[in-house]
C-alpha cells in the first residue's frame, strides 16, 4: 500500500451549501495526519488544466458557514472521453498526488469511479448535492439546506395564498429526484406534490380542489419537482379543469445557495474526516456515506445506481395532514 503524503481535492457538479464545510474538514483532517492537500479549481475541467492551489490550514478559514464552494465548480461533459481522463491522470501524477477526494454528486462519482477503477488513482467520494440521490447514503450534504431554503419561500407564499384565496403551483429543483419536493411539501403543509418517481392523477387533484372549495378549503399549494412537469403546465391544466385562478412560482437556483444548516455542516465535517480515514487506510473506489447515523463506505459503482429513494409513506402522510 502506497503511503499517502499528498492528496488532491475537487468540488464538482452542481454546487450546494456545505461543500465548503466538507472542504475545510478534508484539508484540516489531512493536516492532522501530516498529509498535504492540493485543490483544483473548477472540478474536472480545472483538474485537466492543472488549475491547482495548495490548501493550508488558513486557506479554509471562515468557510464552514458559507454557501457555494471556494474551489468553484463546473460541468465538463468531455470527461467521459478517455483522452481527458488520461490528461487528468497525468496532472495528478505531475503534482505527486497519492489520492483524490471528489466532493460532488452522482455524475462526479461516475468520473471518480473511472479515476479509481480504470486509472488506478486511489479515489474517495464525498456526497454533496441538493438532490440527495446517492444510493447507499441516507443523506447528502446540502439537501436539507436546500429544503430549508425552499420552505422559507413556501411559507411566504402561503401568506399571500391564504389572504387572496388562491391556488399556487410551486416548482422546485430535482430533475429525476423528488426529495426536495416531497420534503418541502410535507414540512410546508402543501396540499399536493408531483414527483418524478410517482405517477399523478391531475383529474383527481382538480376534483379535490373543487370539493375542497365547498367545505371552505380556499388556498392550495401544489409543489412540483422540475422532473415531474412544468409548474406552468400544471397550473394551466388546473385553471381549465376547475375554473379557478392559479399563480406559478419557479424557485430555481435560489435553492442552491444560502447558509448551510447545522445538520449539513455536521454531516460535511464528518464526511470529510471519514474520507481522509478511508484514503489513509488504503481504500479506493468508495464514497463515504451515512446510514442510521453511522458512517460507512459504499462502492462508487453502487452509489451511482439510479434507484428510487422516495419514501412513499411521506406522501401518504402529507395527504392525511392536508385535509
Ligand atoms: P453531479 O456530480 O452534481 O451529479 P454532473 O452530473 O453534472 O453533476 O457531473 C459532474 C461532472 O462529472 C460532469 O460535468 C463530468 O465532468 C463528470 N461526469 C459525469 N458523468 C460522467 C461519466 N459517465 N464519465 C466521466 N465523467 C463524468
Ligand atoms: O444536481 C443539482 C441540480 O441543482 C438539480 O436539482 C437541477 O436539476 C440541476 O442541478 C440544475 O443544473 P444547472 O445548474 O446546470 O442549471
Amino acid at each position: 500500500m502506497r503511503k499517502i503524503k499528498r492528496i488532491g481535492v475537487i468540488t464538482s457538479g452542481g454546487d450546494c451549501s456545505g461543500m465548503n464545510a466538507a472542504l475545510r474538514s478534508v484539508v484540516r483532517c489531512a493536516l492532522y495526519h501530516n498529509v498535504e492537500t492540493i485543490g483544483f479549481y473548477r472540478a474536472y475541467k480545472g483538474l485537466v488544466r492543472n488549475e491547482s492551489v495548495r490548501l493550508g490550514r488558513r486557506s479554509v478559514s471562515n468557510i464552514v458557514g458559507r454557501g457555494g464552494t471556494i474551489l468553484k465548480t463546473d460541468r465538463f461533459p468531455e470527461f467521459k472521453e478517455k483522452s481527458w481522463q488520461k490528461k487528468a491522470v497525468s496532472v495528478i501524477h505531475k503534482n505527486k498526488i497519492d489520492g483524490m477526494i471528489v466532493i460532488g454528486g452522482d455524475g462526479s462519482f461516475r468520473a471518480a469511479h473511472k479515476l479509481s477503477s480504470v486509472w488506478g488513482i486511489p479515489t474517495i467520494g464525498v456526497p454533496a448535492t441538493i438532490d440527495n440521490d446517492i444510493n447507499g447514503s441516507d443523506f447528502t450534504i446540502g439537501s436539507f439546506t436546500a429544503v430549508n431554503v425552499a420552505l422559507e419561500a413556501i411559507d411566504k407564499i402561503r401568506d399571500t395564498a391564504t389572504s387572496m384565496e388562491r391556488i399556487f403551483v410551486i416548482e422546485v429543483m430535482g430533475r429525476s429526484e423528488g426529495f426536495i419536493a416531497l420534503h418541502v411539501a410535507l414540512a410546508g403543509g402543501a396540499e399536493d406534490v408531483l414527483l418524478p418517481e410517482m405517477s399523478f392523477d391531475i383529474d383527481r387533484m382538480c376534483e379535490d380542489i373543487k370539493e375542497g372549495r365547498k367545505i371552505g378549503k380556499i388556498s392550495w399549494i401544489i409543489v412540483v419537482a422540475e422532473g415531474a412537469g412544468k409548474a406552468e403546465d400544471v397550473a394551466g391544466a388546473i385553471s381549465i379543469k376547475t375554473g379557478f385562478e392559479t399563480r406559478v412560482v419557479v424557485l430555481g437556483h435560489v435553492q442552491r445557495g444560502g447558509i448551510p444548516s447545522a445538520f449539513d455542516r455536521v454531516l460535511a465535517s464528518r464526511f470529510g474526516a471519514y474520507a481522509i480515514d478511508l484514503l489513509l487506510a488504503g481504500k479506493t473506489d468508495k464514497t463515504v456515506a451515512v446510514e442510521a447515523n453511522r458512517l460507512k463506505a459504499v462502492s462508487l459503482s453502487t452509489a451511482v445506481k439510479a434507484v428510487s429513494r422516495i419514501d412513499t409513506s411521506l406522501y401518504d402522510l402529507m395527504k392525511i395532514l392536508a385535509i
